[in-house]
């Protein structure tokens, strides 16, 4: 993971020690490296050198105001999923404009919000929700910018959990429809029709999904602008993979040298390309440092209970994920094997299984590629307040979240009278 490295066998995130962070703002912590997200993006912009082109960070992944903020310094726009998500982007200075909506559930308040703030595009999933935002942006007096999300029907290999690009997923409209969507959407009085989105899941690690995705999407947009509708970007979604552990996705520059040149191939390099990658920046940018609070020795399994629990790290429940797990402190004795679990009250509460770890009590330990999809999924069941967060600058390190109080967990209830 770049940027995380030993220092005299201490783990550190850039110039910071990792142990000094966790004595300070305790534990679990999330700690993210502000370079390693700069890197992943500038990898995406040298792909995209030269070109007209929007990054639109996927702020599902990591929600964090700070993160956002740094990613709008950087000039990208976010790809949104609901009215929380809108008011999060804008709150961190993101340029509305570069502001994309997607998602199959837009509510009317959320569209009459986006349309107010002046979003860059609605990415509509369903010739239903056409004619409710063309409404809503009529009764406003604007007309929506709107792509239909089309789905390529191509098999990404990735979880079944995180494959939204299938026949049978809840996501985009046909692609044997799409032509005719294409039409309706641009008869409708409250639209502009401006682009076509795609997005075929998660975790991607083999190109060949992504490159007959594109095939299927340009010859999709050759269809439609046969039919007499003008699209004028082509929004390419997310889903480009990290490595957890044995993956091998490739590199986003790489990868988009190979798809950038079948869209010149059909002369369409004139368009502006869109991106919405997630996991892809943030995901190796973050590691979440808990401490060993029991060591249980088994017949069957030995368990060593940490802070940290499903409520926190959320994707080995939800998808048997793999994340790597090491001592921030590189250990002497000989290791043994562990399943790491947290506190909460459910066999599902599992981080890693079968470690090979020496450990003892008091231990920190970090779970590693931590950035995407942890923190934006952590809850609070079994009342537990979500974790603090900081974020390294080379020997600086700043405290972007708080760690949350149990009194702020029960801030909105009332008792009986
Ligand atoms: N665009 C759309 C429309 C999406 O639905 C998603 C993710 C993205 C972009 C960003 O995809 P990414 O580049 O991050 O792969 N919680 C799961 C992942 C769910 C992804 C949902 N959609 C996990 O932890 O693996």
């Amino acid at each position: 993971q770049p940027h995380f490295h030993r220092e005299d066998g201490a783990l550190h995130c850039e110039g910071v020690p990792l142990a000094a962070l966790a004595r300070e703002h305790g534990t679990p912590l999330f700690v993210y490296s502000k370079a390693s997200m700069l890197d992943a993006l500038a990898a995406y912009q040298r792909g995209f050198a030269g070109r007209n082109a929007r990054i639109c960070f996927a702020m599902k992944a990591n929600s964090s105001l700070a993160i956002l903020q740094l990613f709008a310094r950087a000039g990208c726009g976010f790809d949104i999923v609901s009215g929380g998500e809108l008011e999060r982007a804008l709150a961190a200075g993101a340029d509305p404009s570069r502001i994309i909506f997607s998602g199959v559930g837009k509510t009317r308040a959320e569209m009459r919000r986006a349309l107010d703030a002046g979003i860059g595009c609605f990415n509509v999933e369903s010739e239903a929700e056409l004619e409710v935002l063309s409404a809503t942006a009529e009764a406003g007096g604007v007309r929506a910018p709107v792509s239909i999300r089309v789905n390529p029907d191509v098999d990404p290999k990735t979880h079944p959990y995180i494959s939204t690009g299938l026949k049978g997923n809840k996501f985009g409209v046909a692609h044997e429809d799409a032509v005719r969507v294409y039409r309706h959407a641009a008869s409708l009085p409250g639209l502009r029709v401006v682009g076509i989105d795609c997005h075929i899941g998660s975790q991607i690690t083999e190109e060949s999904p992504y490159l007959d995705a594109m095939d299927r999407i340009l010859d999709l947009v050759q269809a439609i602008e046969a039919a007499g509708v003008p699209l004028a970007h082509i929004d390419f979604g997310g889903g480009l993979g990290i490595l957890y552990g044995e993956d091998t996705p490739p590199a986003a520059d790489e990868l988009w040298h190979k798809l950038l040149a079948k869209v010149d191939a059909r002369g369409m390099g004139g368009k502006t390309l869109m991106i919405e990658p997630g996991r892809s920046l943030v995901g190796n940018a973050g590691a979440c440092v808990t401490e060993v609070l029991y060591l249980k020795p088994g017949e069957k399994k030995n368990f060593c209970i940490v802070d940290a629990a499903m409520n926190d790290l959320p994707r080995p429940a939800m998808y048997q994920a793999f994340h790597a797990i090491e001592p921030l402190q590189a250990a002497e004795g000989p290791a043994q094997t562990w399943d790491v679990v947290g506190p909460v009250c459910e066999s599902g509460d599992w981080i890693g299984r079968d470690r090979a770890l020496a450990v003892a009590a008091g231990d920190n330990l970090a779970v590693m590629s931590a950035g995407a999809y942890c923190m934006s999924m952590a809850s609070n069941y079994n009342t537990r307040p979500r974790a603090a967060e900081v974020l390294v600058d080379g020997d600086r390190a700043t405290l972007i979240r708080e760690r949350e109080s149990v009194q702020d967990l029960m801030l909105r209830e009332r008792l009986l009278p």
